[in-house]
């Protein structure tokens, strides 16, 4: 049997091969995707227990209860950004990771018609999935491109508001995530963030297990390293607005708001 590579010997490309094939999995979930022996933490809850948690996490249970099954049998993510990022008419959303689109679909009807939902996610399973909910769902205002939040598809200054669950922990240069952040926003722009950070450094049988990067665990990064990240790439007034702990020994669920000064 061939043996699992360590994540220390892999190369920023396998490991995405390894992310993409996970959420390839997640995007049909009737085949397990969770099948990793380390805990994960972003691989979907089962369906009896969906809409309870979503709603735990601050989303509507009136709204989500409406989305076809289909887009929340596929959520993936670990906090509420767009509970976060006060959406307004208008507004064009760039959703970094976007999976199956739920956080597109709340943020659409917040932006209405006069404005727009891009989704960026490197699984083609996962866009072909967020392409067919947004058309179930005859969502004009909301557009899913197939990429690399590394290297977005995105116009310079083309973007009002950034939002992102539970994503940016699986990019392995989490730097270029932020520069190119910063580039597509326009200035005066925001960035509203869920993710999974560390308090403390994780056991290190973990750190190099490949499942556990899939799941949402080995790739996070402690809270100041992602602010430092942050602050490096332009972004201002950089602000953990929560944080809860997880049952995931040293991860923490965080939500970050994070600024582009104005010119
Ligand atoms: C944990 S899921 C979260 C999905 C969605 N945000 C949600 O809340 O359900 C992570 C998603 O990010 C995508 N992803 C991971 N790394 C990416 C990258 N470098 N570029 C684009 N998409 C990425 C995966 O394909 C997957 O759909």
């Amino acid at each position: 049997m061939a043996e699992t590579k360590k994540i220390s010997e892999m190369t920023p490309d396998e490991i995405k091969g390894e992310v993409k094939k996970a959420y390839a999995q997640v995007a049909q979930p009737t085949q397990s995707s969770c099948s990793g022996s380390a805990e994960s933490s972003c691989c979907g809850p089962s369906e009896s227990s969906r809409v309870a948690l979503l709603e735990k996490l601050g989303y509507d249970g009136k709204v989500v209860v409406q989305l076809p099954e289909s887009v929340t049998e596929s959520y993936a993510g670990c906090g509420n950004p767009v509970a976060l990022a006060s959406l307004q008419e208008g507004e064009v959303v760039l959703d970094l990771g976007s999976g199956a689109g739920l956080d597109m679909f709340v943020a659409s009807e917040k932006v209405g018609q006069s404005g727009r939902v891009i989704g960026v996610d490197m699984t083609p399973e996962m866009v072909e999935k967020a392409r067919e909910n947004a058309a179930k769902l005859g969502r004009t205002n909301v557009e899913i491109r197939l990429g690399d939040i590394e290297d977005m598809p995105v116009d310079d200054e083309s973007v009002d508001v950034i939002i992102s669950n539970c994503v940016i922990n699986l990019a392995p240069n989490k730097a270029k995530v932020f520069t190119e952040s910063f580039r597509v926003l326009r200035p005066g722009g925001r960035m509203m963030i869920s993710d999974l950070m560390l308090e403390e450094p994780l056991p290190e049988d973990l750190q190099n297990e490949i499942a556990a990067y899939t799941g949402c665990i080995a790739g996070a990064v402690p809270i100041d390293e992602y602010e430092r990240l942050m602050r490096e790439a332009g972004f201002t007034s950089i602000e953990v607005v929560e944080k809860v702990i997880t049952p995931y020994r040293s991860v923490v669920s965080v939500n970050i708001a994070a600024f582009k000064p104005s010119k």
